[in-house]
């Protein structure tokens, strides 16, 4: 995930305290570099696709100096990594340099417009927009605040923004909407970031930015405006000193954004990572033409291994539920023995996260050799699959650490949601009202994610001292077969437990046979198969130790045993694409919490790698 920084000094050159702090924001993953200083009245930018330190030196960063500058590690979301789309971005004039973290929604239609209005644009960044949309305000004759707040109203998206200009020298300026973005008040330095390590170095006191709050540091100032529906407003001094905050954290335990472990970084990272997710496709037209492409196919196959089969057999529901079309999930290593009934006119979705696994990557090849078309849904651009896709969808979860994929699973889940509710529109079954109703749903999932990560720690924490080792059951049906299976996935990969995903009505035929006195037994229940509860009250009838994890509003009927425990997580008012959002993170944190517990480490279990390249 890109990683900005912003500083400013009365006395010292700031290009070193930017080159660790980039090195400090490099475990957030990136794929590329680049600083910008202004000096003598000039902005100067240097940057390049590549790893710091390589860049550094090809590009003698450390030669450059200013007493103001900004930095940037880029995670590629519009366009692939190379030294173009690079950040810093300048506008036409190279009065204004901007770095970015976020993805802007409403970027293909600020391209045109600007590119009609006459701007050269070289990059294929939504970035650089922003510097082009401050361009023409100054161009006005605005001042920069001005110019700024006006950019920032025809801005839809989420960002953070450090942005300077050639005028005003001594200037950081910051915008921040649903990306982080902290202010660090030193005494003759200001900083602005994206995380705590990134300026612990400089500064201890920090301001926490909120969301459509903007303004600019100089070495002894901090001014922040807040946009408003019809303007916007600046904070007084008064307001802006009772926001600093003192932090009493070293760089190092700061890293990893405060966390232990990336697993548990990334699975609390799952709020942001869906809505970028969202942002970055629910105006994509590429998403339209993934759904007509659905709706001319003659048979759909998704292709998928691990995590990413899970999200793949979500979308098989959803598909199934919304647009009438039942699609083949096919695990990319089963994908050979299958292929021989692809033909033209199939559409074949691959859904990988890494864009780099063997069997998927072969599976593809094979599709396309018959003449199928081929959907890549990955979450990093420039992988193979997305170069050897015909069409292409994007999660934008940013970079995933931990070997098991837990962010990058909800990102594919709503991404694959949007577009089953797309298709569902445009094969009739859905009505345009009711798809508003499910996407103004999943607008607010960060928010329900948050909540459901509230409610999932504590009950993952004790049931990770409750539940003995040995073997389990994860159960559900329908929608909540495909969660019981991720969420036997995370406990077998991270926790060393015997978890068996099975679909809850299948268990009766021989799964059943194994259960005793004590044997967990954890269910998924969705409100697409209420007939869950009578699996659970068989299972509790043979002794098994029920848990049965659920949205609160769930009604289901279950006896009110001693062996049978309900885990309410939030509502979700019967809507079915809320429920893998409700109902996996507990799964997660039990794993996690484990695998703590026994002194695993979670962030590489053993025999596991991130990315199965090899057959
Ligand atoms: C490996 C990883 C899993 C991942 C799977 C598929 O097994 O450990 O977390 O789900 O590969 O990876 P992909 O990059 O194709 O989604």
């Amino acid at each position: 995930m890109c990683g900005i920084i912003g500083a400013t000094s009365s006395c010292s050159d700031v290009v070193p305290l930017l080159i660790r702090g980039l090195q400090r924001l490099e475990y957030r993953g990136y794929d590329s570099v680049g600083v910008a200083v202004v000096s003598g009245g000039l902005v100067t930018v240097r940057k390049g696709a590549g790893e710091l330190e390589v860049v550094r030196r090809r590009l003698a960063i450390d030669g450059m100096s200013g007493t103001t500058g900004i930095g940037h590690t880029r995670w590629a979301t519009h366009g692939p990594p190379n030294d173009v789309n690079a950040h810093p971005h300048t506008d036409c004039t190279g009065t204004v340099a901007i770095v970015h973290n976020g993805v802007i929604r409403n970027y293909a239609s600020l391209r045109e417009e600007l590119i009609a209005k006459g701007h050269r644009i070289r990059s294929e960044t939504d970035t650089e927009l922003v510097a082009h949309l401050i361009e023409e305000g100054l161009g006005e004759g605005r001042d920069f605040v001005e110019a700024l707040a006006r950019a920032l109203m025809r801005v839809e998206g989420t960002y953070a923004f450090a942005i300077l200009n050639s005028r005003e020298p001594d200037r950081v300026y910051f915008a921040k909407n649903r990306s982080p973005l902290l202010v660090g008040v030193g005494d003759k330095v200001k900083v602005v970031a994206s995380d705590l390590p990134a300026m612990l170095e400089a500064a201890k006191d920090v301001i926490f930015l909120e969301d459509g709050e903007f303004g600019y540091v100089t070495p002894t100032e901090v001014a922040i405006y807040r946009l408003t529906k019809d303007g916007y407003a600046k904070l007084s001094d008064a307001e802006v000193a009772s926001r600093v905050r003192r932090v009493n954290l070293t760089p190092e335990a700061a890293s990893k954004g405060g966390y232990p472990h990336f697993m548990v970084k990334e699975i609390y990272e799952q709020p942001q990572a869906v809505r970028d997710t969202y942002e970055g496709n629910i105006d994509d037209p590429a998403l339209a033409k993934v759904s007509s492409a659905l709706a001319g196919a003659s048979k759909v196959i998704v292709v998928a291994a691990g995590t990413s089969y899970h999200a793949g057999l979500v979308f098989s529901y959803l598909l199934a539920r919304r647009a009438g079309l039942l699609p083949h999930a096919i695990i990319s290593s089963e994908a050979p023995y299958l292929m021989n009934a692809v033909e033209e006119g199939d559409l074949v979705v691959a859904v990988s996260q890494s864009g780099e696994t063997y069997d998927t990557l072969e599976a593809v090849r094979m599709a396309k050799d018959l003449g199928a078309i081929v959907v890549g849904v990955t979450n990093v651009l420039g992988s193979a699959l997305d170069r050897i896709s015909d069409l292409k969808l994007y999660t934008r979860a940013g970079p995933e650490i931990g070997v098991a994929a837990t962010k990058t699973f909800l990102s594919q889940v709503m991404l694959l949601e949007l577009l089953s509710i797309r298709a569902g529109v445009d094969s009739g079954r859905l009505k345009p009202s009711e798809a508003k109703e499910l996407l103004d749903a999943l607008r607010e999932v960060p928010q329900l994610l948050t909540y459901t990560l509230e409610a999932s720690d504590p009950v993952a924490t004790a049931l990770s001292k409750s539940v003995a080792g040995g073997s389990m059951y994860v159960l559900g049906r329908g929608l909540g077969s495909a969660i019981a299976r991720e969420g036997a996935l995370k406990v077998k990969e991270i926790a060393y437990l015997h978890a068996e995903a099975y679909p809850a009505g299948e268990s009766k035929h021989g799964p059943i046979a194994l259960v005793e006195r004590g044997f967990p037994v954890f269910i998924a229940a969705t409100s697409d198969a209420r007939e869950v509860a009578g699996n659970a009250v068989e299972m509790a009838a043979r002794g098994a130790r029920v848990y049965v994890v659920k949205p609160a509003d769930l009604s289901l009927d279950l006896e009110a045993k001693e062996t049978i425990t309900r885990i309410d997580m939030p509502p979700s008012s019967g809507t079915l694409e809320l429920e893998p959002f409700i109902l996996t993170p507990v799964f997660q944190l039990f794993a996690y919490r484990f695998a703590v517990g026994k002194g695993y480490n979670p962030d590489k279990p053993r025999n596991l790698a991130k990315t199965v390249t090899v057959e």
